[in-house]
């Protein structure tokens, strides 16, 4: 650490890196995207010298993880010690674009030893912890076997540097320990979020408007979860560099963490081009095709609307009511359901709302839509087979002076019987139903009241219809067999109106897939958004403004988003899909990367300084902070595109991040620029 580092020396430039994550082959949120997309760019960069450090799900990492054998020599005499004093690990490669390495350790191997850890932390850290707090418990064994590990791991191995980066307090107890002891790592802590960031804007807090001046631990303390700031707020204290995902983190990060963050690391993803530049539109209408199948089973006997004239809308992501904008969707979608029939609008808009809650099963109503749907499907493909077999032979046997075959005769009474049968069977008495599944808590559930209190109930008079999904999506599920990547691909526009969102992949992965997405001014993806493009909703990225407006005024702005989006032609869609998808190199990881590897660099100055040469020295000052007098200003693009503003040349900070002088270049960063608007054919139809 930097405090012990004068008499350091240890190889900087082939160092090793590790990631620690509580979402490392496990998917929960936001930070699994991270990892997971990053891996490709990282791997490329470390190639053997990169592994995740997570804790062992066994659920996933049996699908997600191959267990292979060690080679790296430190690797093993650590893995092999830690296993001889009965602590389970999992060695292996993830299988995604990447393939990392992984190590993972079994927490409940290690929780013999907890009451020793708690007791160790209070007396060296200072952080108390409470029993019964199970997360706050498998965060601290978490942390003791990394640290633990790193320890040994860098007692074996002498010669080179080691960098590992934490990402969010779950993951955070090894900062502190790992200062505590010394342990000869470099260490930087990227907050996702912040705990009380997060408990405060689920409550009904005027958040932004205060930040500076809540009084942090009588606010924790009342949540109840003051020990798991302490362990957040010192993990952001301890370690060598902090960082946080967006410019909004970084302010929230400051007045709540109490430390400034030395850099922006936003999000990017793994950008896959296809060779044919509209081949993205294809999957839009095949998987279009697909969710057209669930909807026509959902609104069975209620299929009075058309598909040609039918938008799909959907919200995602982890069940957090009041800080993902869901309040704000509902209450728009039903200023919009009025504005589409005061205006005689002939469109419908199907809304689907898919967040995790807990639920007993799938709802009958559901599932007998989609068993409805499949024996008429069935019935009819059979009618058909037998009609043109018997049309066939009619034909084969038909001579000169015959009637033509009369198409009367092609269905058999049978025929008539049996789809007679399925017609009564799409007879229904209610409506389609607002939920997929039984939920454990239907009358308090706050999507569901608030559907029922806007009165989205599926009427046939409503043009909009909502379906809510309580399960993230999975082509194994029998109601809407699809993968999440899919379904996105088959929507029209995806709507997050996010209160609290440090990054929010969700409308990130929007954009490269060519979807259109609305999100807000407080979510770091917006404001990213924002700053770099100055006619954002040309590109496909509506930015609700949830800063200045009031809430009345944000629910307006975003129905009126929502109307105007059905206003548009099939031709304007495509071609706004066209532009949206055209955004993707600007969140590729290729680009987005340069602010970890920044963020590395710098942390290997503050903890070997002496292994830097002295030529080499780009000195601190200015680093990271903003001083150093190395911008660019230089446009991104032609004009009415991104905007030359001085300061924006890097991803990740619009003013402070800053390259040292060695290895990285300025090019690599700041060359993006969007690509050539399309050929003039594309815009056959005005916009
Ligand atoms: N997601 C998913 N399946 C779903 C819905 C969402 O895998 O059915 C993923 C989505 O792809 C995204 C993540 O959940 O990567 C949510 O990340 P985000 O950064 O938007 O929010 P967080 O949950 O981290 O707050
Ligand atoms: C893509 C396909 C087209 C299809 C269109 C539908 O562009 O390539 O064949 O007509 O999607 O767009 P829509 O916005 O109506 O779903
Ligand atoms: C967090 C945030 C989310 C962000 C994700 C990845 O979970 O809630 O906004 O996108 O981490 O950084």
């Amino acid at each position: 650490m930097a405090s012990s580092s004068e008499a350091r020396k240890r190889d900087v430039r082939n160092h090793i890196l590790f990631e620690v994550a509580t979402e490392v082959a496990n998917r929960v949120g936001g930070i699994y995207s991270v990892l997971k997309s990053k891996a490709q760019v990282t791997t490329a960069e470390y190639g053997s010298q990169y592994t995740l450090l997570g804790p062992l799900n066994r659920a996933s990492a049996a699908v997600e993880v191959e267990e292979i054998a060690p080679k790296d020599p430190a690797m093993i005499a650590t893995i092999k010690s830690m296993n001889e004093r009965g602590i389970q690990t999992l060695y292996g490669r993830w299988l995604i674009d990447g393939a990392p390495r992984v190590l993972l350790f079994d927490t409940q191997t290690g929780y013999y030893k907890l009451d020793e850890w708690k007791g160790d932390l209070w007396n060296t850290a200072g952080i108390p912890s409470p029993p019964d707090d199970h997360e706050t418990n498998e965060a601290i064994v978490f942390g003791y076997l990394v640290a633990w590990f790193l320890g040994e791991y860098v007692y074996h191995e002498k010669e080179k540097a080691v960098i590992a980066q934490f990402h969010e307090w779950l993951a955070g107890v090894a900062l502190p320990l790992c200062r505590r002891r010394k342990i000869d790592v470099t260490t930087i802590f990227t907050t996702h979020a912040t705990l009380l960031g997060r408990y405060l804007c689920a409550g009904s807090v005027d958040f932004y408007n205060n930040l500076q001046y809540f009084d942090v631990d009588a606010e924790a303390g009342k949540r109840g979860i003051y020990h798991r700031y302490c362990i957040e707020r010192s993990a952001a204290h301890t370690a060598d560099v902090f960082t946080t995902v967006s410019h909004i983190t970084a302010y929230e990060s400051e007045h709540l963490l109490k430390r400034k963050p030395d850099g922006v690391l936003p999000n990017g993803l793994n950008v896959k081009k296809f060779s044919a530049t509209h081949e993205f539109q294809n999957l839009h209408q095949t998987n279009k095709e697909r969710i057209n199948d669930f909807v026509r089973g959902h609104f069975y006997g209620c299929n009075d609307f058309n598909p040609e004239k039918t938008l799909y809308i959907f919200t995602a992501g982890r069940y957090e009511y009041r800080n993902k904008g869901v309040d704000m969707f509902i209450e728009s979608l039903a200023r919009l359901n009025h504005r589409l029939k005061s205006s005689g609008s002939d469109m419908t808009v199907v809304a689907f709302l898919i967040f995790p809650a807990q639920t007993t099963s799938l709802a009958v109503e559901a599932l007998k839509g989609q068993a409805v749907l499949k024996s008429l499907r069935d019935s009819v493909d059979h009618i058909k087979e037998n009609a043109g077999r018997k049309l066939f032979d009619k034909a084969l046997a038909w001579h000169e002076g015959m009637e033509l075959p009369d198409e009367r005769d092609l269905l058999t009474q049978q025929d008539k019987i049996t789809l007679r049968r399925r017609l009564f069977a799409m007879k229904r008495t209610g409506l389609p139903p607002i939920v997929t599944h039984n939920m454990v808590n239907d009358t308090e559930d706050p999507i569901l009241s608030q559907l029922r209190r806007c009165q989205l109930f599926n009427h046939p008079s409503d043009r909009v219809k909502v379906v809510f999904h309580p399960e993230f999506l999975s082509s194994a599920n029998p109601v809407l067999p699809m993968d999440y990547d899919d379904f996105v691909r088959g929507t029209h526009l995806g709507v997050f109106a996010s209160y609290y969102e440090p990054w929010g992949y969700t409308p990130a992965e929007c954009t490269v897939m060519g979807v259109p997405s609305i999100t807000t001014n407080l979510s770091g993806f917006g404001c990213y958004m924002e700053e770099l493009i100055e006619n954002a909703s040309d590109y496909g990225i509506y930015i609700v403004d949830r800063r200045t407006k009031g809430i009345d005024d944000s629910v307006n702005q975003l129905a009126e988003y929502m109307f105007e989006f059905t206003r548009k032609s099939k031709r304007q869609r495509i071609n706004q899909r066209n532009r949206t998808e055209r955004l993707s190199d600007l969140l590729d990881w290729k680009r987005m990367g340069m602010e970890y590897v920044k963020a590395r660099q710098l942390a290997l100055r503050r903890a070997y300084p002496s292994s830097f040469d002295a030529d080499d020295q780009a000195g601190e000052a200015g680093y990271f902070d903003g001083t150093e007098n190395v911008k660019i200003s230089r446009p991104l693009s032609a004009p009415g595109s991104p905007r030359d503003r001085s300061g924006m040349m890097t991803p990740g900070d619009f003013a402070s991040l800053q390259e040292g002088r060695e290895g990285l270049s300025t090019e690599d960063y700041i060359a993006w620029k969007l690509p050539e608007e399309e050929e003039e054919a594309d815009y056959a139809f005005p916009l």
